[in-house]
């Protein structure tokens, strides 16, 4: 079967979406989500974009634009950086309708935005500023602070306590609890610093207001810079209705560095795990398990510790994925047991009830019903037939050095161990091959294949040995 086609027909229950909106009345209207990840992110001391690095194997800006079409934007801009193609890749394929905006230089949020200019002028409807480096936001925060501009608010704020506010803006509040400011750090007074209230970086707009505001923001701060967070204080002074929502601290970590970026990895893990386990899974140690942003798994799977799900597998019903295995872009079918210490790499396709079992390497293969592939194998570019069984120490031989090549096992075949397959090459149903053979031509159904020097044994032979040794 091919591989792409049986990944759709899995019959794997997607388990509960921790990142989805999960039944939150939606606002029907348009709007424009535009997404911030120009910023060089030097704190990240990386050669790549902060934004790209990844959350759960997804780059944190692609969470973020997911986040927003979860919660049904009906428009995405990215504002990215000069030489930032790959930001516009990891989009692609989450976003693909996204359109791309180019700042030139790094002259602060508010520039930011302003480099979307062109998508702004001709948009009728709400805007709302999110951060590329925000990567746990759920889609249901995007829809409350919406529903703040449908309350009569004009621009709206998401802000969070923050158990440790450092390094935040600060929403600064008047005796009434309205808000006049957002202040930076580097900009706060000791007064100020002690506000734990602090700004998440997500800002909505009513149709029209963006431009109009953020037009009239200054770069006379600490760090020269064009604030988005200025927009409160203009709007306030031009008389417009502010509103503040606020969210879990969580959500809206902001990843400068990669001690935070270990630190919204965890957070994530943690949802990734609940939901697994929440959705029909028994995790033994939940926190040794590390999945991806998109593991799908079935009901009534069992992971021991220390598994590892790299990004696109889908787990079936049933199936036990024991200790010390590590999987990424495969599909694992209904009643089949995997591991311990197995490798499943890009295109392994285990059927049911089939055994993987320790120290097993699988790539680019399809396993089919029942088969066995239990001890120290490689199968490389293969189709293994329903219930053959594949001895210990079976290689197959698939690359020349220049070019992989096929193997086909028929079902029911029986290799014997540490047999070696040349692809191409093909083994009928229900053939055997001879243990430590070197099988380089096809072999018909139901033959036996032996290919190794037959077995000399010379009687007494120790004892004359012996008797010729110097005394
Ligand atoms: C920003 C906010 C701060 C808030 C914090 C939340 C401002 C001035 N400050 O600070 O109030 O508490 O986020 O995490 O807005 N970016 C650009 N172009 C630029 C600068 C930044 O696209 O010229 C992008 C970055 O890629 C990033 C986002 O904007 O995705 C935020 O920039 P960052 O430098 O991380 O801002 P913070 O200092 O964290
Ligand atoms: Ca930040």
């Amino acid at each position: 079967m091919d591989i792409a086609a049986s990944f759709c027909l899995a019959k794997a229950n997607d388990f509960d979406n921790p990142l989805s909106l999960q039944g939150n009345a939606m606002n029907s209207q348009p709007w424009m989500a535009i997404i911030l990840a120009a910023g060089l992110g030097t704190r990240m001391k990386s050669a790549r974009p902060k934004v790209m690095h990844a959350v759960a194997g997804r780059p944190m800006v692609a969470h973020t634009a997911a986040a927003a079409l979860e919660a049904h934007a009906s428009q995405i801009a990215c504002v990215i950086g000069p030489a930032m193609d790959e930001v516009e890749t990891a989009l692609a394929a989450v976003a693909p309708d996204c359109r791309f905006f180019v700042q030139a230089d790094r002259l602060g949020t508010a520039n930011a935005v302003l480099a979307a200019r062109a998508a702004l002028e001709d948009f009728p409807d709400d805007v709302l500023v999110l951060y590329g480096d925000t990567p746990l936001l759920r889609p249901a925060t995007l829809v409350r602070l919406r529903a703040a501009l449908e309350g009569g608010a004009a621009l709206a704020v998401l802000g969070f306590e923050a158990v440790d506010p450092t390094g935040y803006g600060r929403l600064i509040r008047d005796e009434t609890g309205a808000l006049i400011a957002i202040r930076e750090e580097q900009d706060s007074n000791p007064h100020e610093k002690a506000v734990r209230l602090c700004n998440s970086g997500l800002m909505a707009f009513r149709p029209g207001v963006a431009l109009s505001v953020l037009d009239r923001i200054g770069n006379r701060n600490a760090k020269h810079e064009y604030y988005l967070t200025d927009a409160v204080e203009i709007a306030r002074q031009a008389g417009l209705t502010i509103a503040v929502e606020t969210c879990p601290e969580e959500e809206v970590m902001g990843v400068n560095d990669r001690v935070q970026l270990a630190q919204a990895e965890a957070l994530m893990q943690a949802r990734l795990r609940e939901a697994a386990m929440r959705g029909g899974a028994t995790l033994i140690a939940p926190q040794t398990v590390t999945f991806s942003y998109d593991t799908t798994l079935g009901r009534d799977v069992i992971v021991e510790p220390n598994v590892f799900f790299g990004p696109s597998v889908t787990i079936g019903d049933n199936v036990e994925i024991k200790a010390n295995s590590y999987m990424d872009h495969c599909l694992v079918q209904a009643g089949a047991v995997v591991g311990p210490f197995a490798r499943l790499r890009p295109g392994a396709d285990i059927g049911p009830d089939a055994k993987i079992g320790n120290f097993v390497e699988i790539k680019k293969a399809v396993i089919e019903a029942g088969a066995k592939v239990s001890h120290l194998s490689y199968v490389g570019d293969a189709r293994v037939g329903a219930h053959a069984n594949l001895g210990a120490g079976t290689i197959i031989c698939n690359y020349d050095g220049y070019r992989k090549h096929f193997t086909e096992i028929g079902a029911g075949a029986f290799i014997g161990s540490n047999s070696a397959l040349v692809s191409p090459v093909k083994i009928g149903d229900g053939a055997y091959i001879g243990s430590g053979s070197v099988i380089t031509r096809d072999v018909e159904p139901g033959a036996l294949a032996v290919e190794r020097s037959q077995q000399k044994n010379l009687p007494g032979w120790a004892d004359k040995n012996k008797a010729k040794q110097p005394k």
